[in-house]
Formats: structure tokens, sequence, C-alpha cells
């Protein structure tokens, strides 16, 4: 495939979004070419299933959820990704399959052997050539949430401290993992430090293909 695909992950009210926006804009004035989208609600599909779960006030299933965020990423990859890769586009997804790994793995308690199985069937194998992580302490993304306004947060957002610290952690074990590709960045720094070390980051890769 001939673009990139570089994907954001964080807990929540790390900021990531910002820097995701402000990477962007340094690349197109750069002259390339990127496609923004997200994870879940890249698709108007993958917006309609996102409405029927996160925008929720039914009990929702933990395995329905699982699977909900897997019927969103199949078809944010084939209608999305997919394309615009083969377009020779960068490709920028706010969260990912990662976000499974740690959100649904670490934080909801599924087994990592199902989670790769169902990841593996949504993706059709598609991995990222990057990842940042945008890492803070849990308390701290509750804070900036709060900042946010609580009209704002959806089903996920009204998790726990330990909830998001058990996240965290899922998300340092994958770093541990692959560090080639999943790259941490100290995100309670400045938006401007955190900019500088993503775009960085990004131009290496960048120079690299
Ligand atoms: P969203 O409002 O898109 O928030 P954010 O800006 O934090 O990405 O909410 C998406 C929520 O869904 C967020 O709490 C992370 C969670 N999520 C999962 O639990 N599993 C997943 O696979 C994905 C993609 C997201």
């Amino acid at each position: 495939m001939k673009g990139s695909f570089i994907t954001f992950e964080g807990i929540d009210g790390s900021g990531k979004t910002t820097q995701l926006n402000k990477l962007a804009e340094s690349l197109r004035s750069a002259g390339r070419d990127v496609l923004l989208t997200c994870e879940p609600g890249g698709t108007p599909l993958g917006r309609e299933i996102r409405k029927a779960f996160l925008e929720t006030k039914q009990d929702v299933e933990p395995l329905a959820e699982l699977l909900l965020f897997a019927a969103d990423r199949a078809q944010h990859v084939e209608h999305l990704i997919r394309p615009a890769l083969q377009a020779g586009r960068i490709v920028i997804s706010d969260r990912y399959a990662d976000a499974t790994t740690a959100y649904q793995g670490a934080g909801r308690g599924f087994d990592l052997k199902l989670i790769e199985s169902v990841i593996a069937i949504a993706t059709n194998g598609l991995k990222p050539d990057l990842t940042l992580f945008f890492d803070i302490e849990p308390q701290l993304g509750i804070d900036r949430m709060a900042f946010r306004g609580e009209n704002k947060m959806n089903r996920m957002d009204q998790e726990s401290l330990d909830f998001y610290a058990r996240v965290r952690a899922g998300y340092l074990r994958i770093a541990d993992a692959e560090p080639s590709r999943f790259r941490v960045i100290d995100a309670s720094r400045s938006v401007e430090e955190v900019a500088d070390e993503t775009l960085g980051i990004v131009t290496e890769l960048l120079a690299s293909v």
C-alpha cells in the first residue's frame, strides 16, 4: 500500500484530538495530502453505530460493546482507510484497534486472545505504520474532561479512575511489546511541546517511506 497510516491513542482527556488537528495543519501546510478520521464514527454508518451504543442511556452488554466497536472499524477500514492509503494519502485516525486492546481488554477485562481475534477480523490485518500514545496520569485526564463540561460526556467518559488506570496500563503494555510502532509521548506538557515532539516523530516516519 502506498500511503502512511498513523493512529493517535490516549486515555480520555489526554489532548490527542488537539494534537491531531495541529499535526494535520502542519503536514497540510507542507503540501501533504492528509485524511483525518476517527473511531468510533469515521463513516456515516459508524456514526449511526456510535450513537446507538455510546450516546445511549441503555445498559450495554460488554460483549455487545466490543462487537460494535469492531463493526464500526470494519466499515471504517474498508470504506475509508484502505481506499485512502491505496490513493497514497496520509491517514491519521483518532483511535483505532489499540483502543480495543486497552479499553475492552485491559479496561473491561476481556481475554487478550479473544480481543486479538476480534481485531484481526475487523481490520482484515490492517495495522498502523505508527501509533502515538499521548500519555497522562488518569486523574489529569478526568480533570481535563470535567473542565470541558459534563454535557459533552458520553458513556465511556463516566468510567472510574481505576478503569482509566487499567486502560493506561494496557496501552503501556503495547508500548513494551511493539516499541518501534507504538511511541509514548508525555502529554502532560504544554500543547506546543507535545506538538513539536509529535511533528518530529511523524516527519521521521514520512522521511523513511
Ligand atoms: P470519543 O467521544 O470519540 O472520545 P475521544 O475523543 O476520547 O476519542 O469517545 C470514544 C470512546 O470510546 C473513548 O472513551 C474510547 C472508547 N473506545 C473504546 O472503548 N474502544 C475502542 O475500540 C474505541 C475505538 C474507542
